[in-house]
This record gives C-alpha cells, sequence and structure tokens, in this order.
C-alpha cells in the first residue's frame, strides 16, 4: 500500500509538524488556533478531504464537533463515545484506520465520496480528551505515515481543548 505523504515528499511530515506547531503558536486563541491547524492540514495534505476535531464533552460520554474544514458539513456535531469510528477511537484510545468504510458497520456515514477515514485520539494527562478526524476520497487513502504524524499533530493540539486552564500571559506573576 502506498503512503502518499512519504512519496510525495520525504520529511514533508516533519515540516509540516513544524508549521502545526507555529500555526497553533501564531493564533489569537485556542478555537482560532484549531482552526488554522485543520486548515493547515486541509491545504496542505491532498488527501485529506474533509479535517475535523471532535472534542469530549464535560460529561465524558459525547464527542462535540469543534473546528472543521471541507468541503460540506457534517450532521455528525454529536457522537456518543462508542458510537462509530471516532466514537470507537475515543472509547480505546486507538488510532482508528479504515480502509474501506463501506466495509466497517460501525460507520456513520458524512459524505458520499469517502472510502476512507484515519481517526487519531487527542490525550491530556492520559485521558482522551478529543481526537483528529479526517476521511478520503480514495480507498485505503491513510497508513502509519500517517498516524505517527497525526499523533504528534493531535499532541500539539490538546492544549486547545475547551475548559483548558490558560497559559499565563506576558507580565502575569
Ligand atoms: N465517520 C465518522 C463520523 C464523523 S464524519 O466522518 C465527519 C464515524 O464513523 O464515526
Amino acid at each position: 500500500m502506498s503512503h502518499p505523504v512519504a512519496e510525495t515528499a520525504p520529511g514533508e511530515p516533519v515540516d509540516a509538524l513544524a508549521l502545526v506547531r507555529d500555526t497553533v503558536a501564531a493564533a489569537a486563541g485556542p478555537v482560532e488556533a484549531g482552526q488554522a491547524a485543520v486548515d493547515m492540514l486541509y491545504e496542505r495534505f491532498p488527501h485529506y478531504d474533509w479535517v475535523g476535531i471532535y472534542w469530549v464533552d464535560p460529561s465524558g460520554t459525547e464527542l462535540v464537533l469543534g473546528p472543521w474544514t471541507g468541503p460540506e458539513a457534517t450532521e455528525h456535531t454529536r457522537i456518543p463515545i462508542g458510537t462509530g469510528i471516532c466514537g470507537a477511537a475515543a472509547a480505546s484510545g486507538q488510532t482508528e484506520i479504515v480502509d474501506d468504510v463501506n466495509a466497517d458497520p460501525r460507520y456513520l456515514a458524512c459524505f458520499t465520496t469517502t472510502r476512507s477515514e484515519i481517526v487519531v485520539p487527542i490525550f491530556h494527562e492520559g485521558s482522551v480528551v478529543g481526537e483528529i478526524d479526517i476521511d478520503g476520497s480514495d480507498p485505503a487513502a491513510y497508513g502509519e505515515t500517517d498516524a505517527r504524524f497525526l499523533e504528534e499533530v493531535a499532541a500539539l493540539l490538546a492544549p486547545l481543548r475547551p475548559g483548558a486552564t490558560a497559559q499565563p500571559g506576558p507580565g502575569s506573576s
């Protein structure tokens, strides 16, 4: 199976990670930073056909859609943990790579064009606080290169979760 990220530009994930870090650091606040990060992933990687972040809601039972970028809005703005591919990744804390969404009985359909999907949990202090969800129009669009890269991206996004304590600004004591 091919890995488009590695094939098109060896080393690109490392550069893209620095770009995510810079994008997050330059944003006005956590919501803007999350939006800028998903926009960057969507624009930079042609096989990332829809990119969104879901956050675990305060009850800990549902995922709630946060920033997203793509051709269409999804109807799945709230997903119970344990439901769908998104809910499975949140429940297990494991990255999910689905080569053929139509062959996966867990799949919650969003877009008629989607053929494959990757979901990467976002952790804070060992607990899942959210996830990155990416849909692809090609079968088997995602592999281990994407998984390892997006797991590093997820670590950069964890501080953006709703309710996170804001970092003290310059001049505060
Ligand atoms: N397909 C996901 C639902 C979210 S949409 O892809 C944006 C799932 O099965 O959980």
